[in-house]
Formats: C-alpha cells, structure tokens, sequence
C-alpha cells in the first residue's frame, strides 16, 4: 500500500524500512508535520502514518478523505490528536500501537524522579566545571516516600512496580482499578485523597476533554508543599501557567516534564540556533529545579522495533480487508 509518513526523522525511516521489508509497502517519507497546509502532500495516499504532534483535525482528515487518503496509521499509543467522530463520519480508519513499550515510558518517568532528587543534571554541570561542593544538591531517600500515580494502565502499573522496589508507599487514582497493581498493594484514593497525601505525583493517564488541565491550580493548592510532580503523558494535563506561580512560590519543590502543552512547535526539531518564542517554556527552564525532556521517553530501539512491526501490520490488515486489533474510533471508546 501506498503510505505516506509524515514527521519522518532519520530514525523512523531506519525502523519503518527495516520492518517493511517483510510486508512491502511503498513508504514515502516526508518530513514535516501533517497539517491544513502540508496535506495535499498526501494526494492519491489511500494511507498516511502520522505522529503525535500531527494535528488530525476535522478539516484536516476532510482534506485528506477528499484527495483518497482512507487509513491513518498513528505511530504511537495517544490518539488525543485525531478527531475520531470526524474520521468515522469521512468513513476513515484510524489505527495505533496501544503497547510498543510501557517499559520504556516508565522507566522514564522514574529517571526524571531520580535525576530531579538526587540533582544529576547540576552535578553534572558543576563536575564538568571542577565545582565538586556539594551545597544545594541535598536529596531525600526515595525509601518510604509516598507516591501517587495517576492512570494504572499499562505504563503506571510498571511505575507502581518500580517504585514499590524502592519502597514507596504507592497510592493510585483510577476510574477503572488494575488487578495487578492492587495485588501488589497499591491503595486506590479518591483523586483529591492522592494530591494531599503524595510527596510524589506521576501521571500516566491519557488526555481527555475530562482529563485536560486535571493539575491546576486548585489541584496544586491540595498537594504537599515541594511536591515532585512527573508528567511523561500528554503536556495538557497540565496547566503550565499554574505549576510556574506554584514553583515560584515553593509549593512545587521539583517538576519533571517530557511532555509540554504547546509541545508542537517546539520538540523533535533542532531549535537551538533559533531563539524560543514561547515566554511560558521559557520561564520553566529557567528553574533549576525543573527537568524537561523533548518527548523522549518513548525512545529506546526496543520501542521504535515494535512501533514500525505493528504499524506495518496495521496497515496490512487494513489493505487485505481483516478487522484489526488496533483500531481505534469513537463507537469502541463508547463501548
Ligand atoms: P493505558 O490506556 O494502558 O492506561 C491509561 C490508564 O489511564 C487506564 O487505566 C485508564 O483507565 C486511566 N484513565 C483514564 N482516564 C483517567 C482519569 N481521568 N484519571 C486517571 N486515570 C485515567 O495507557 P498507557 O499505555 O499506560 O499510556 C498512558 C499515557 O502515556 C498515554 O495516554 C499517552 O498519552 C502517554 N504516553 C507517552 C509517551 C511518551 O513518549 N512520553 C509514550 C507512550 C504513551
């Protein structure tokens, strides 16, 4: 089939053409994102492969359904960015890779709370500059802290397991509890419950209408003052605005972030002869108790491995007509 890959870096084109050698389809790489201005790109593609940071949108999938563009095979588990009802109404498929690698996230997020605590990313600057003073790199034992994990699917229960071996208390917020997790003795909390009583707050749910914003201001007023908060989901759960005021006023103590609400002009591109127009993004890195990644924590080869498998087979499965397991639109989610 023919399939155009959008947002196409050097690395997808490695893992995407070294599966496609056991289904042959004919992979057309482009670089830039998929929006209103770059779809006509996908002229006579009866498929595009997309990203997260490729906005799906009604007018989007409406100009792509016009030039016979039929499957959208998303490269990634978060389908926040399509417009399901409008892809069901074109009569479009939308497939994904639910689970390339919960491992890969998780361990991730529990490298942000590392390097947050113990300071690695200021010891490393001071090292290389011969400042061996230990003053402000103070860290506290992850040994008994309690940590409040928001989302126990498939990455916060790998989270919940690793910090358990830490010895964590484990605390979780959930509309649907995980069997596993409970097993392995975390407490179910109501979400309020989980902000006052955690010195550790990670969020592994997706991003929702419900769930946008869900750490604003009044949630941050609930929590421990110098919380840790961990944010390797999706950048609008969080209202970034409101973590700055709490980080200014020490209410936030560390805030790790591998994703960033207005993320899309910014991450996976080489930025830095440019200056960064974002005033918000900005003022976060200007904390020194702020860690931000570009949206890596998917990124390991065992992750990128499984995420060009299962997207080539998605679209095989689409092209010789067989349900597949990684379809996603609205009738399921309703379900
Ligand atoms: P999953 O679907 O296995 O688990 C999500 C969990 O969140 C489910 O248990 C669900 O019941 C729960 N949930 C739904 N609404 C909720 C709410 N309002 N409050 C609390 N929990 C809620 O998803 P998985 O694989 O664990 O991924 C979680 C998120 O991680 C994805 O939605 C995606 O946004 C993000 N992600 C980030 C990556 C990165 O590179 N930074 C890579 C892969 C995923």
């Amino acid at each position: 089939m023919k399939v155009a890959v959008f947002s196409a870096k050097s690395y997808d084109r490695t893992f995407l053409e070294r599966a496609n050698a056991a289904q042959g389809h004919e992979l057309v790489f482009l670089e830039p994102r998929l929006t209103r201005e770059t779809c006509a790109l996908a002229a006579e593609f009866p498929a595009v492969c997309v990203f997260v940071n490729d906005p799906l949108d009604a007018p989007v999938l409406t100009a792509l359904a016009r030039r016979g563009t039929r499957l959208i095979a998303l490269r990634c588990a978060g389908f926040n960015n399509v417009d399901l009802a409008a892809a069901r109404d074109l009569g479009m498929t939308v497939v994904r890779v639910p689970a390339y690698s919960p491992y890969a996230v998780a361990e991730h997020a529990v490298g942000l709370i590392l390097a947050l605590n113990r300071k690695i990313h200021r010891a490393y600057a001071r090292v290389r500059e011969g400042n061996f003073a230990l003053d402000g790199l103070l860290g506290f034992d992850l040994y008994g802290q309690t940590v409040g994990i928001v989302g126990t699917g498939k990455i916060g229960v790998l989270v919940a397991r690793i910090m358990k071996g830490f010895g964590c208390h484990l605390l979780a917020y959930d509309p649907f509890p995980n069997a596993e997790c409970e097993a392995l003795g975390v407490d179910y909390a109501a979400l309020s419950d989980l902000f006052v009583r955690s010195d550790i707050v990670t969020l592994h749910c997706p991003l929702t209408p419900e769930t946008h914003h869900l750490i604003d201001a009044r949630a941050l007023d609930e929590m421990k003052p110098g919380v840790m908060l961990i944010n390797t989901s999706r950048g609008a759960l969080v209202d970034t605005r409101a973590v700055i005021r709490a980080l200014k006023s020490g209410k936030v103590g560390y805030l790790g972030l591998d994703v960033y609400e207005e993320e899309a002009n910014l991450f996976f591109e080489n930025l830095s002869d440019r200056l960064i127009q974002d005033d918000v993004f900005a003022r976060l890195l200007t904390f020194p108790n702020v860690v931000v990644t570009g949206h890596q924590a998917f990124f390991t080869r065992n992750a990128l491995e499984h995420i060009a498998e299962t997207t080539l087979a998605n679209i095989t499965d689409f092209e010789q007509g067989r349900p597949c397991v990684n379809q996603v639109s609205v009738d399921r989610l309703r379900k």
